[in-house]
């Protein structure tokens, strides 16, 4: 069976939800219900690049590997580390009772999300160029 549509949807529904989740940090503060959104969505992007990742494991599992052979799986790889710090950033920031140390995560958590979407995107294009897409 060829996993490969399974790992794109996957790949897709991970980088959308995360687009749409860092937008809605971006420009909708001032709706009330904006960190709930933010969260939601990223919990479904992670749990989404974790399934990707599984079902592109498996795929390159079934042809003998080795695996982190290409420079698409190397950053996808190392995107989705990013994504579970940056997830963890993200729930510290409400653990922290200092105040220096909450703008410190905040910022930590800023930069490293936008860092890890930055990679998703070459990624995709690396994963686009292997297929032969680009
Ligand atoms: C956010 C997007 C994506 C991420 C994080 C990602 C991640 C990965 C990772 C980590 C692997 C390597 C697994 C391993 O070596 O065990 C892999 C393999 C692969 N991915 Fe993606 N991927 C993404 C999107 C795409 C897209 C859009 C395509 C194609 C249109 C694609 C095509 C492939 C192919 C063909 C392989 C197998 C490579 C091989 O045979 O070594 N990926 N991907
Ligand atoms: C992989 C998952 C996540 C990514 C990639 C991510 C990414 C980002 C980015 C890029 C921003 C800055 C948006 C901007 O103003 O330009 C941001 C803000 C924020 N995120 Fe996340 N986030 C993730 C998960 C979470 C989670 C799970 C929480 C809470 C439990 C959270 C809480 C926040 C908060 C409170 C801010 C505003 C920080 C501030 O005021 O500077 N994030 N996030």
């Amino acid at each position: 069976m060829n996993l490969l549509p399974f790992h794109i949807t996957a790949m897709s529904i991970a980088f959308a939800s995360m687009v749409v989740a860092i937008c809605i940090a971006h420009w909708s503060k001032k709706n009330k219900r904006w960190l709930k959104a933010h969260k939601t969505l990223n919990i479904i992007s992670v749990v989404s690049l974790i399934i990707g990742f599984t079902l592109a494991f498996i795929m390159v599992q079934s042809t003998g590997g080795p695996h982190f052979r290409v420079d698409h799986g190397i950053i996808g790889g190392m995107a989705l580390l990013l994504s579970l710090c940056v997830l963890y950033l993200g729930f510290a920031i409400f653990k922290s009772k200092d105040k220096h140390e909450t703008a410190s995560l905040k910022k930590a958590h800023r930069w490293a999300g936008r860092a890890d979407l930055l990679m998703l995107i070459f990624a995709i294009l690396e994963g686009l160029d292997l297929a032969g897409i680009l």
